[in-house]
């Protein structure tokens, strides 16, 4: 297989425009790449970045976060959302320290393998810590095949095999190479080919943009849902865990209740958390995060 018409000027453009991330530094430890992968699929670079140095400072191997309670994890996780995440990396964290001597793997079926690893995140580990081949496929790279070689402005909701199929067939041969191209495009998809005002004059493969060279077609498929946050339950249970992770002790339900007005809404919220395991209602009437 040779390498796709643009991984070069892709590759170029990467040289001098990435941003200096701390977990693309050559010595990023793997660890400190899943860490910084499962941060950033819900969250922005901006917010992840504080949080991913504290995160690094405490518990800088899977090891040190294993010994602590998966709560622990939650409370670090702070505001960056989707606090589930949290409890994964922590289920994580201890399934490497006592199924693999607290060394991250390094291969795409044994990280699949590990507690809240899907397909996207065990392809970027094994890509970025280990310069391994294979299809990285976040949101931004899929815009960027969707404009660049199907013409279309946005890719479908949910990740087709036809996708998978296009992603594999554009990957340079060599896997540092494609290790790098993986990430690059990435890049380029969050600076240049942004989702709603793509930056088309600076883009390299701007010649060969299926999507620029048909018009730049206004996307025509099902509604795409913003995420929309004030007044949902996710900003409710947001809420509610900020209290318990601003407190030591464990929370009277009085304190809970301090948050939200509609308390329906609010017992709804706070069961979603319980049942997450997010949240341990202790038998005495208070709360806490998990032990
Ligand atoms: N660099 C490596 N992985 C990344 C990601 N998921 N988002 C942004 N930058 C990254």
């Amino acid at each position: 297989m040779s390498d796709n018409p643009y991984s070069t000027a892709v590759l170029a453009w990467y040289e001098t425009n990435a941003r200096d991330l701390p977990w693309r530094r050559p010595d990023a430890s793997p660890w400190s790449i899943l860490v910084s992968e499962i941060m950033l699929q819900q969250t922005p670079v901006v917010r992840v970045l504080p949080a991913w140095e504290a995160w690094m400072e405490r518990w800088p191997t899977p090891a040190h976060l294993a010994k602590e309670p998966s709560g622990e994890a939650v409370r670090m996780w702070n505001r960056l959302g989707y606090p589930r995440r949290a409890l994964r990396l922590h289920a994580c964290a201890v399934a490497i320290t006592e199924e693999h001597d607290g060394e991250v793997p390094d291969d795409h079926a044994t990280l699949l393998a590990l507690p809240g690893i899907g397909a996207y995140t065990a392809a970027a580990v094994a890509s970025f810590a280990y310069g391994q081949r294979h299809a990285i496929l976040d949101t931004n790279v899929r815009r960027v095949l969707a404009r660049t070689e199907t013409g279309v402005e946005y890719p479908p909701k949910t990740q087709t095999k036809a996708e998978v199929a296009l992603a594999e067939s554009l990957l340079p041969p060599l896997p540092s190479v494609a290790a790098r191209w993986g990430v690059a495009v990435m890049e380029l998809g969050a600076l240049v080919c942004t989702a709603r005002s793509p930056r088309c004059a600076d883009c390299p493969i701007a010649g060969q943009c299926a999507w620029r060279s048909a018009g730049r077609p206004a996307y025509d498929g099902p509604p795409r849902r913003g995420q929309t946050y004030a007044g949902t339950d996710r900003q409710v249970r947001g809420k509610l865990l900020a209290v318990l992770r601003d407190s030591t002790e464990p929370v009277a339900k009085a304190a809970l209740d301090a948050v939200w007005d509609d308390h329906v809404q609010r017992e709804r919220s706070l069961d979603a958390l319980i049942d997450d395991g997010l949240v341990d209602p202790l038998g005495d009437g208070r709360f806490a995060l998990p032990g």
